[in-house]
């Protein structure tokens, strides 16, 4: 079947899956297709619906949170995707992305893709230092290189007859979506140089650029774009949250220090 565009959406506040993205993006390039990325990030991206048609093959790379897709996306339906292809990438830190493979795959298909494909690929868990460091690296990279590759070929070889769905795991129902304890601060107000870039990062547009507070902690995603955008190392978690996350991460890098290898799913 004839591949007319080929777009990598992604959603990233520290980066992580931006890498991902970006070598997905670099492996696209081969197939000669048209190709486009977006990030969806900023609550301005997530707006708008994004459109697509048959013929397209769209990439989407989100970060695990607790083993499912950030909270935007619970429930997304800001794509028409129109008999698109649609195939899901989780990138997580080296733990588990659990069931949100099959979360992305709900979305996407509820939004009117064909779903050929998914893989999860490991990147640096922000939480914790050592879990999956240097991730994604030179063998991440091959590995992606294949998986695009090979998703390419299985939809030019296919005819229209061909039913390419494929199951991608995950446990429906999804298991349930952690709480965030406490949204960041300025915890060093004397580092604050009211630059205003933490607010610039919030994927849910929740900090006052003046203030520099959270207006609505209940919407904060735990996500850390505005700690680690943060160049004077003013904003946290308040200290007593900071330490709970830190011991629960460290028991999680003792039960996951090995290196994960990325799953792909044709
Ligand atoms: C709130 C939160 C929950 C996370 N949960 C998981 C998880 O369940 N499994 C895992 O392996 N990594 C987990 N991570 C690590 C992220 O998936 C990983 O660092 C990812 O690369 C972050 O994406 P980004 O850099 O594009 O923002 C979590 C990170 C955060 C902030």
């Amino acid at each position: 079947m004839e591949l007319k565009r080929i777009f990598i959406l992604y959603f990233s506040p520290t980066g992580g899956t931006r890498r991902v993205a970006r070598i997905l993006l670099d492996a696209a390039r081969k197939s000669g297709a048209f190709l486009e990325e977006a990030d969806l990030t900023p609550p301005e991206a997530r707006e708008a619906p994004l459109e697509f048609e048959a013929g397209d093959l769209v990439f989407w790379a989100a970060p695990s949170y607790g083993g499912r897709l950030p909270k935007p996306f619970h429930d997304y339906r800001g794509f028409a995707g129109r008999s698109a292809w649609g195939v899901p990438v989780a990138v997580y830190g080296n733990r588990h992305f659990d069931d949100q493979l099959a979360e992305m795959q709900d979305v996407m298909e509820a939004c009117g893709f064909t779903v050929p494909a998914g893989a999860a690929f490991i990147a640096r868990h922000n939480q914790h230092p050592l879990l999956g460091a240097g991730r994604p690296d030179a063998e991440d990279r091959k590995a992606a290189e294949s998986f695009v590759g090979l998703v390419i070929e299985k939809i030019r070889a296919a005819d229209a007859h061909d039913d390419l769905r494929v199951a991608l795991p995950g446990h429906r129902p999804y298991k349930p979506y952690g709480k965030v304890a406490a949204a960041p601060e300025v915890v060093h107000p004397e580092k604050c140089h009211h630059c205003g870039e933490c607010a610039e990062s919030c994927p849910m547009g929740i900090i006052d650029p003046i203030t520099m507070k959270v207006t609505d902690a209940g919407q904060c995603i735990g996500c850390r774009g505005c700690i680690e955008a943060c160049h004077y190392g003013a904003r946290h978690f308040p200290d007593a949250v900071a330490a709970a996350i830190a011991a629960k991460l460290e028991t999680i890098y003792q039960a996951n220090a090995e290196r994960k290898a990325p799953t792909i799913c044709l």
